[in-house]
């Protein structure tokens, strides 16, 4: 009788102390979840932020774009119901480059060119701005109002200009 009370005491000890590390255990976990960062783990987060830096064309072609396209595609891109489109998600913008060079180097007239009889006005030409303006203001809004595509070289302004001279 006193034997088995022993390995009971025993047994339950050990039960407890087993029960003890669990708790504890968890209780680590869990705080190790709510760790607030250390200054180090900050740090080196604001280290990869400052490395992706925007590219130079963003800032580049929102300037050209606010000089000379926001008065009709408006400065969310949203453009104007009726006379100027949107230049959110469309294929123009996103798809085939040169597509995209054609409209802003030579123009693009309502319902003529592009089909577009729901808006009523014109556009002209860009042709006069540099293959650098050209270049940036295209990658800016393949890359502005939502729009993700690849960026638009001041070379591929130029190689489409001359593949149209002739
Ligand atoms: C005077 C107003 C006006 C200005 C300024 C203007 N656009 Fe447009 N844009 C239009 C109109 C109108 C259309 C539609 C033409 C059509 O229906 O053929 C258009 C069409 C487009 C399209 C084709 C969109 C589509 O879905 O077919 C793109 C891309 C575009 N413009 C980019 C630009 C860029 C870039 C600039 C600045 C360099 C610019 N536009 C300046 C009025 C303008």
């Amino acid at each position: 009788m006193v034997k088995n009370r022993l390995l009971k005491d025993t047994i339950s000890g050990v039960l407890c102390a087993l029960a003890t590390i669990v708790l504890l255990n968890s209780c680590n976990s869990s705080n190790k979840k709510k760790a607030t960062p250390t200054k180090t783990e900050i740090q080196n987060v604001s280290k990869t932020a400052t490395k992706a830096k925007p590219p130079p064309y963003l800032a580049e072609g929102r300037k050209v774009y606010r000089q000379v396209c926001l008065t009709c595609h408006q400065a969310n891109g949203g453009g104007v119901p009726g006379l100027n489109p949107p230049l959110i998600k469309a294929d123009y913008v996103l798809g085939d480059k040169n597509n995209l060079l054609e409209i802003i180097i030579k123009g693009s007239e309502a319902g003529l060119a592009r089909n577009k009889s729901e808006y009523a006005n014109v556009m002209q030409g860009y042709g006069m701005l540099g293959d650098e303006e050209i270049a940036n203001v295209a990658s800016y809004i393949r890359n502005s109002f939502g729009n993700k595509a690849d960026p638009i070289t001041a070379g591929e302004v130029a190689a489409y200009r001359s593949s149209i001279k002739k």
